[in-house]
């Protein structure tokens, strides 16, 4: 077996066989088409240094894997986003291998460890255990069913709301950069991660990214009546390869305007105009920290329904 690295554009070819092998990693759930796939794998939504390496047999795909290396927060980690071997490759060695690659790669980067997502009680458990990893955080994925989904009349007095598709207005760019920070404010178990910050520049490339990967984003700010940016929300879905499901992401409330109900409002009011805006979409998928307590409130308030569970594990290089 060998460990190679994939040229994304050299190798269109390799990339379709990783893409076949690795986008069920998330399942069940939404599958990642293969545009997506590459923008992913190859930089990110916050496109970031990142580095694929493919296990090969015979010249065939039996693994891989892709991690991050972020430049400007977080310098400290490698982040895996994805390691995966063929189902009649297994308990061969092989992703033990990648793993050790990976390792190696990150250390290389003058990286002090590796973090992982792993879905709860799968192979990949037994896999980040038998290496050693060390669990340090927990996620739960909930799922929406928009087809039922009715957002109630409300309103919350001193507040109005503003319906934003597509990039951030020009005018619009220093408060989406406070909501984005602000998501800084959300639990992290023990993750040692660090605060991400962001320039103009970073907000413009990663909704580049959206461009690349033909994403429909919705998102709802809520405004106070002097004109302050209180709270944002976000939900995207996939505009040409549509598959039926939307995925909600970020949602913030800065804190000065936190316990009004807020959060609820804007994400009932982002569902509601999804929901009218996407007669072909059924599905929300969202994930949150299980110790969000609030946040994992309001989304079964709005009808989520608990799908699975993740861990986050950490290894020492
Ligand atoms: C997790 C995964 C990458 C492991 O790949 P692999 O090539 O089978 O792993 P290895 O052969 O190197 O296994 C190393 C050790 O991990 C443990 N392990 C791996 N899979 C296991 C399983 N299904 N059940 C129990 N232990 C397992 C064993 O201790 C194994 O050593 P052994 O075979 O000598 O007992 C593979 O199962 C996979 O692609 N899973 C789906 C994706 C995933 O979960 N990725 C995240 C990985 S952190």
């Amino acid at each position: 077996m060998d460990i190679v690295p994939l040229d994304f554009a050299a190798e269109p070819g390799r990339l379709a066989e990783y893409h076949a092998l690795a986008a069920d990693w998330a399942v069940p759930g939404p599958r990642v088409p293969a545009h997506l796939f590459r923008l992913l794998a190859e930089r990110g939504w916050r496109p970031v240094p990142a580095e694929t390496w493919l296990a090969l047999d015979d010249g065939r795909v039996v693994g891989g894997v892709t991690f991050h290396l972020p430049d400007q927060d977080n310098t400290h980690l490698a982040l895996i986003r994805f390691l995966q071997v063929a189902p009649g490759a297994r308990r061969r060695g092989v992703g033990s291998a990648l793993l050790a690659h990976a390792a190696g790669r990150a250390r290389a980067h003058q990286r002090e460890m590796l973090l992982v997502e792993v879905a709860e009680a799968g192979p990949g458990e037994a896999f980040a255990r038998a290496k050693g990893m060390r669990e340090v955080a927990t996620q739960a994925r909930r799922v929406l069913d928009l087809t039922r989904f009715a957002a109630p009349e409300r309103k919350v007095p001193g507040y109005r709301l503003e319906f934003l598709r597509g990039r951030t207005p020009e005018p619009s760019i220093a408060e989406m950069i406070t909501f984005m920070e602000t998501m800084n404010d959300a639990p992290l178990d023990d993750l040692a991660v660090n605060e991400e910050f962001w320039s103009p520049g970073d907000l413009k490339a990663m909704e580049d990214a959206w461009e690349l990967a033909d994403q429909d984003v919705y998102t709802v700010i809520a405004r106070a009546d002097d004109g302050t940016a209180a709270a944002f929300t976000r939900l995207f879905a996939h505009r040409a390869e549509s598959d039926g499901w939307a995925r909600q992401t970020d949602t913030a409330v800065v804190r000065a305007h936190r316990g009004r109900g807020l959060a609820r409002w804007v994400k009932e009011a982002n569902t509601a105009w999804l929901k009218r805006s996407r007669p072909d979409l059924t599905r929300v998928i969202t994930w949150n920290a299980v110790a969000n307590g609030p946040m994992v409130a309001i989304n079964e308030r709005l009808g989520y329904e608990l799908l699975d569970v993740w861990h986050e594990w950490e290894l020492r290089v």
